[in-house]
């Protein structure tokens, strides 16, 4: 049997710290429901101390889980977030906590104002302290690739003398090297005395471009955990991505003595979610999970993979839940179909709730022929956002056209519940919409991206809308909707932005 890697996700901490990626709990608890099915070994459901919500998430994520995964939860090698952290994880069957202080020259002498000793003294203490309230306690090297080597190695015996289950390794700039940072891995393996009692994770950032290359080469080397994200979502550049790695290690099980038992048939849904719940889209030539990962257009390459697969492809789509996107309903399918195709793809619905599925659905079959896997996870994740809406649309009209002035007509309802009608005109039919969406929604911001994207192939397909806005002190939000008309969507995706927005302030 090949050494099992386990594997930690982050996409609800470090992914979250993508700007604009925010998420509230209940879009944290689907992500996290999606984790599960993907059969994931460590949720980190978020940063406890850093706000209610996160607070809230930890523990919700928590109860969730169970059994069936380990919930950790995010410090600093302070007490009182330790306390937090702990009181986050009160109720979870499997909790760790994740606490740790910068490594490097930079991060102690800039950021921290510590000595080597008073850093070695600090996450001894953070570690034992987190040791009072659960057994399994991760210590994160801040900046460890651009530590000194033999600081390190002091650093991570020590907290492995004072309790530490398992240490993580970041490359928290993306800055190292491949062959030099699991040069870093094997230092660590041979030098640091009592390493074989805790598991060696890696953590490593895309700075570079080469989040995924650093994770295996610590794979290589000696790491049993390796941390990463769906769609490769993190800080800047984001971090190592979760398909990425996973495949990395199934295509190469022999000569890396490895595996995971992670299900990979669950990559594309989840790749899907995520892209749609933080608005964060997809490249087209992204691995594995990118529109373009099994697509092939030469005309050499058609016929290689025509004759045999293998020639260009190395992974089988279906091995990563692509290529299975099938016609399943139409207008004349019933509840108990709708309910059925959607409990395969994982979501469960009953009552007055599949009722409003329901009704949302026959709208879009109505309008086209055939109703795709992607067009219901894009109405089931309308119905999330909307009913987490503060305002919501009621009817938005618009005429447009040459030599007419943009107009739009546009009715919300307010969270008092009462309906507001107003008009406006704008350079285009967005323009005139958004102006009116600001006469109702009194909140400064600004328009800082506006994409669309169809859900499906073909002319009636679904449009989505992605938009972000910069609110006063600059934190970004990101909206999105999908409709079958694309100024119903652009309303939409901008009164989502806003809603968030507005959400957070109060
Ligand atoms: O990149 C990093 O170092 C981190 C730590 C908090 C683990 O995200
Ligand atoms: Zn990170």
């Amino acid at each position: 049997m090949t050494r099992k890697i386990n594997i930690f996700d982050t996409t609800l901490r470090d992914g979250e710290q993508s700007p604009g990626a925010s998420m509230n709990t209940e879009e944290k608890l689907v992500i996290a429901r999606q984790l599960l099915r993907l059969n994931v070994d460590v949720i980190e459901a978020g940063f406890p101390i850093s706000s209610p919500g996160d607070f809230e998430s930890v523990r919700r994520i928590a109860e969730l889980a169970g059994e069936d995964a380990t919930v950790a939860g995010l410090t600093r090698a302070i007490e009182k977030d330790i306390d937090v952290a702990a009181d986050a994880l009160k109720y979870a069957k499997r909790p760790r906590i994740h606490t740790g202080i910068g490594v490097s020259p930079s991060h102690m002498r800039d950021k921290l104002r510590i000595t080597e000793d008073q850093c070695i003294e600090r996450a001894v203490h953070a570690v034992k302290y987190a040791k009072k309230y659960v057994e399994d306690v991760q210590f994160y090297a801040e900046d460890a690739g651009r530590s000194d080597y033999a600081f390190l190695a002091k650093v991570i015996q020590a907290v492995i003398e004072a309790g530490a289950t398992v240490v993580n390794i970041p490359d928290t700039t993306g800055y190292s090297l491949p062959e030099e940072f699991g040069c870093r891995i094997k230092y660590l393996m041979e030098h640091v005395r009592g390493i074989e009692n805790a598991t060696v994770s890696v953590h490593c950032h895309n700075d570079l471009g080469m989040a995924t290359a650093l994770a295996m080469a610590g794979v290589k080397n000696g790491a049993t955990q390796v941390e990463c994200t769906i769609n490769g979502l993190g800080e800047r550049a984001g971090n190592t991505a979760m398909e990425e790695v996973v495949m990395a290690i199934r295509m190469h099980e022999a000569e890396l003595d490895a595996h995971t038992d992670i299900n990979t048939r669950e990559f594309i849904k989840a790749s899907r979610l995520v892209s749609s719940i933080t608005g964060m889209n997809v490249q087209a030539n992204k691995a594995i999970v990118g529109a373009n990962a099994f697509a092939h257009s030469s005309g050499i390459h058609q016929d290689g993979v025509l004759k045999k697969r293998d020639t260009y492809e190395i992974i089988d789509p279906a091995e990563v839940g692509a290529g299975q996107s099938q016609i399943v309903l139409t207008a004349r399918s019933g509840h108990a179909a709708l309910k059925h195709r959607l409990e395969e793809l994982g979501y469960e619905f009953e009552g007055e709730q599949l009722d409003s599925i329901y009704e949302a659905f026959l709208r879009v079959a109505d309008r086209k022929k055939e109703v795709y896997d992607e067009d219901l996870e894009s109405l089931v994740n309308e119905r999330d956002r909307e009913e987490s809406a503060l305002y919501t649309l009621e009817s938005v009209q618009v005429s447009c056209g040459f030599p007419l002035k943009p107009t739009a007509t546009l009715t919300l309802q307010n969270p008092e519940g009462e309906l507001v009608t107003v008009c406006d005109f704008g350079t285009g039919p967005i323009d005139a919409v958004y102006k009116a969406v600001n006469q109702i929604i009194e909140v400064e911001n600004d328009l800082s991206e506006f994409s669309v994207q169809a859900v499906t192939r073909g002319i009636d397909a679904l449009g989505e809308v992605t938009v972000r806005v910069k609110a006063e002190g600059g934190e970004v939000y990101t909206g999105r909707g999908a409709d079958g008309d694309i100024i119903v969507s652009s309303t939409k995706a901008y009164l989502n932005a806003l809603n968030r927005l507005l959400s957070e302030k109060r």
